[in-house]
């Protein structure tokens, strides 16, 4: 005779929703946190874990919704072996699904195009809705009835939520709204009206490292003096030292290094024409011409002349912006509220560098502990109409292509090499300098909080800690991330 099961069974039977697993060991883990051990850049486990306990948890950038202006228009969001597809649905929302047909699991679409009229499986033609209700079986005579149950034909949901003009995707229903999750930068990034920027360009680099360390070069400042020096501004490149720009303290002499309004506005729009130049935008070139217009400008006091110099490049954007209706943001707020421009984070996977109207905006997917796929986008602002047609999906170039412009150029010139070094026999850690790569730090315990399977609230307490704009950042102190 059978025994009854067991009220541990019984509860199974019925889909308890068992607590989390308690926490985790994490191998690798960072336990002094100024020192990363290396091999969480290549190991195959570390990896692995990322692929199980964080990856499904995060919100994803899954594309900009200009991507998908019209009913049916979609975007197909691949990241480590999980596709899905994001739609325009008939509300003028966004639906989205897992990529796979409900009958032997062909992906329904690929890239991006529009299904208006819905999806048609490409094997056997089943079809489903915007909605992904199956809308047809062919000939469902020959299936057994109850494996063809209508309430189990649609295609899966996956969470999407949308903010600052974009679609993120998240594979963890239970995790805090998208909006939370990207704070301090999502607060940030309205006033610079993100939401209002289009892409004018996209590309995508093949870089043979991995995602966090990619995106580590972009978390601090500290290498900008010796990896771009042309942005280093004229007059102060010999005696610049790098010193943290946090609220209420004096940010490292960008201008200074003389008296003169003259060379402190001529050394300033070089700085600005160069981040134009090598970024191919940051600076779009109609910014760029007003600030330009604005040289002989009265600017009485030597000592404020850079502050008072941008401050009369903002009026002048703000007014063209009204001239032309286009949605430039309102930077008097900015300043009131003491907004920073410049590199700006979201955990785990999206940058974007406004510094008036325009930004580029990197997203990191890693394909394997040693490969990333990193994508550029070049956003700016347009008057209603006027932006481009936005442009197809890059084909990945190599990090060396001639083709970069010449600042992710230079940061991608670093990467490989990096990479590399880390296999080097007797490094077993990167060291971190506490006041300028403190995000560096938190990034990285904020995976290993993930990984140790922090609970929701947890994760939810301590993400906006693991964002924000680069160098305004402090290291958090030991165990600030840790769950226990
Ligand atoms: S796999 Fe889609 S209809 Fe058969
Ligand atoms: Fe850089």
């Amino acid at each position: 005779m059978l025994e009854p099961p067991s009220v541990i069974e019984q509860l199974f039977i019925c889909g308890y929703d068992a607590p989390m697993d308690p926490l985790r060991d994490v191998p690798l883990r960072v336990t002094q946190r100024d020192q990363i051990p290396v091999e969480r850049y290549y190991d195959q486990e570390f990896y692995d874990l990322e692929l199980e306990h964080f990856w499904p948890r995060v919100w994803q950038m899954a594309c900009r919704l200009e991507e998908i202006p019209e009913l049916g228009d979609y975007v197909e969001y691949s990241n480590v072996g999980k596709s899905v597809i994001v739609v325009r649905n008939r509300e003028g929302g966004v639906n989205a699904f897992h990529n796979a047909c409900r009958h032997r699991g062909v992906q329904l679409a690929q890239d991006r195009g529009n299904v208006a009229n819905g999806f048609i499986c490409p094997f056997h033609g089943w079809c489903y809705d915007l909605e992904g209700v199956n809308t047809f079986v062919y000939s469902p005579d020959h299936f057994r009835d109850d494996n063809i149950d209508p309430a189990d034909l649609n295609l899966a949901p996956c969470r999407v939520e949308t903010w600052g003009g974009m679609a993120y995707i998240n594979h963890d229903d239970g995790a805090a709204p998208l909006r939370e999750s990207l704070e301090p930068f999502a607060t940030a990034m309205d006033a610079f009206n993100a939401e209002h920027m289009r892409i004018e360009w996209t590309e995508s680099c093949l870089l043979p490292v991995n995602w966090r360390l990619a995106l580590g070069a972009f978390l601090e400042g500290y290498h900008v003096r010796t990896t771009h020096p042309q942005i280093i501004p004229k007059g102060t490149r010999d005696k610049h030292t790098y010193k943290p720009s946090r609220p209420g303290v004096e940010y490292a002499s960008r201008y200074a290094g003389t008296d003169d309004t003259r060379t402190q506005v001529d050394n300033f729009l070089l700085y600005l024409r160069n981040l134009h130049v090598g970024n191919r935008g940051m600076i779009d070139k109609r910014e760029l011409a007003i600030a330009e217009s604005l040289r002989h400008v009265e600017l009485p006091d030597p000592a404020t002349a850079s502050r008072d110099f941008t401050h009369k490049i903002y009026e002048a954007l703000m007014e063209w912006g009204r001239e032309t209706n286009t949605p430039v943001p309102d930077f008097d707020y900015i300043v009131e509220n003491e907004i920073p421009n410049g590199t700006w984070y979201a955990f785990p996977n999206i940058f974007l560098q406004p510094i008036f109207s325009s930004a580029p905006m990197y997203r990191v997917r890693p394909l394997g502990p040693e490969e990333t796929l990193f994508d550029i986008y070049s956003l700016t602002t347009y008057a209603p109409g006027e932006a481009p047609p936005v442009p197809p999906t890059p084909t990945p170039m190599a990090p060396d292509d001639s083709r970069w412009p010449e600042i992710p150029a230079q940061d991608f010139s670093n990467l490989p090499k990096q990479q590399l070094g880390l296999h080097a026999g007797g490094f077993d850690y990167m060291r971190l300098a506490e006041g300028v790569e403190g995000m560096v730090s938190n990034v990285e315990r904020m995976v290993d909080t993930y990984l140790e399977g922090a609970g929701h609230d947890h994760i939810a307490e301590k993400l906006p800690f693991a964002s924000g704009r680069i160098g305004h950042v402090d290291m958090h102190p030991p165990g600030f991330f840790a769950a226990e």
